[in-house]
């Protein structure tokens, strides 16, 4: 009988030794796996960019054709949870309150797998994700939830990332996003390939007291995302020269913001918003934004700033008009957007900023 059990017990040992998966029904009857959670929760505001991101060198790394400078969008939020769980089957995507699927998950799956390649990790995430703001309302929400996820996913994976790292991850899933990333006035440096493709802070939040009022004229969701658009951009004979000429606008830009030179801004900010909307117009085929009622905010402000008022718009890829102007003014020019026609609601935001941990304070 002795011998019987040494026996025995001799030949589990040496399955165990060279077949290590023998023992594997054993260990999850004693570990319980089925608690294991690493989770992190962030916060990013948006952003509006005052020279524009529209097309890339490289689409599938999100490597722009030019540079691109932003301010962040401080009172808007975006937060992210992020908790690797043992248990799941794939990743799960709750935004909003709502169970979604599709090209939302797909997307933030994607991501997720960047930082499981990093880290090592093998669990599926269960991400929940909710912003402050009503979405469908020209508020570009995947700049906050990108920079959001990257920042919670890196976190509950129990990765360390500097903020130009954070920033190239965010790029990955949607390119402004890496501009939500830094605090306040922010710089994408184009590049030229991942490592050299990153956004950096050239003022902070404090610098200059900026409004940016969002005039609501449509909440319907636009028909055709950034995605495609940029990789429409090339098709516009505009593009080239748009480019070209993305340089000097990027060094006016900055040099307005560094010396809070409004008139310079507003200059500029116009002049490449509208080029960029000459290059969405004419790429074949052509794609449209702008609504009646993005039309009358428009010619109302140039109308404004030609009096003497210190205010200038610009528009992303879609028909929501931002209205910029310094803070002593954004009063009597919010009241004034609302008695607009087609105006639906403004929504009043201030520099943000950088994206940090819940755990973390804020400072903006
Ligand atoms: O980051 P995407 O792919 O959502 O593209 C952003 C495009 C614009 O909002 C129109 C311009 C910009 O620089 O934010």
């Amino acid at each position: 009988m002795i011998f019987f059990e040494s026996h025995v017990s001799f030949v589990i040992t040496y399955l165990i030794i060279n077949f290590p998966g023998f023992a594997k029904p054993n260990q999850f009857e004693t570990i319980p796996l089925t608690n294991f959670t690493e989770s992190a929760s962030a916060i990013a505001h948006p952003n509006i960019a005052f020279i524009k991101y529209w097309g890339n060198r490289d689409h599938a790394l999100r490597i722009p054709s030019s540079g691109s400078i932003s301010m962040n969008l401080g009172g808007l939020i975006t937060r992210t949870q992020v908790s690797f769980e043992t248990g799941l089957e794939n990743d799960l995507l709750v935004l909003n309150g709502g169970l979604t699927s599709g090209n939302a998950l797909a997307r933030v799956s994607a991501l997720l797998e960047r930082v499981r390649a990093m880290s090592g990790i093998q669990l599926f995430a269960r991400v929940q994700s909710e912003n402050n703001f009503p979405s469908g309302t020209g508020i570009a929400s995947s700049a906050s939830a990108f920079a959001a996820l990257s920042l919670a996913a890196a976190s509950a994976a129990g990765v360390q990332l500097e903020e130009r790292e954070l920033s190239r991850l965010a790029r990955t899933a949607s390119g402004s996003a890496c501009r939500s990333v830094p605090a306040g006035f922010v710089e994408w440096q184009a590049g030229k390939d991942h490592s050299s493709s990153y956004a950096v802070s050239i003022a902070p939040p404090s610098h200059w007291s900026l409004v940016d009022l969002v005039a609501i004229v449509s909440r319907e969701h636009k028909f055709t995302g950034s995605y495609e658009g940029h990789l429409l951009a090339g098709t516009s004979p505009f593009q080239a020269s748009r480019l070209k000429d993305a340089p000097k606008r990027l060094d006016i830009c900055r040099r307005s913001i560094l010396d809070r030179d409004f008139e310079a801004l507003a200059e500029v900010v116009e002049l490449d918003s509208n080029m960029m909307h000459a290059v969405i117009m004419t790429s074949s085929p052509r794609l449209q934004y702008w609504l009646p009622a993005t039309m009358s905010v428009m010619l109302e402000v140039s109308r404004w700033h030609k009096t003497g008022i210190p205010v200038c718009y610009t528009i992303d890829a879609g028909p929501n008009v931002h209205v910029l102007c310094e803070s002593e003014h954004a009063g009597e020019i919010s009241k004034q957007l609302t008695s607009l026609p087609g105006v639906l609601e403004i929504l009043n935001s201030h520099p943000g900023g950088a994206a940090r941990l819940e755990s973390n304070p804020p400072d903006d």
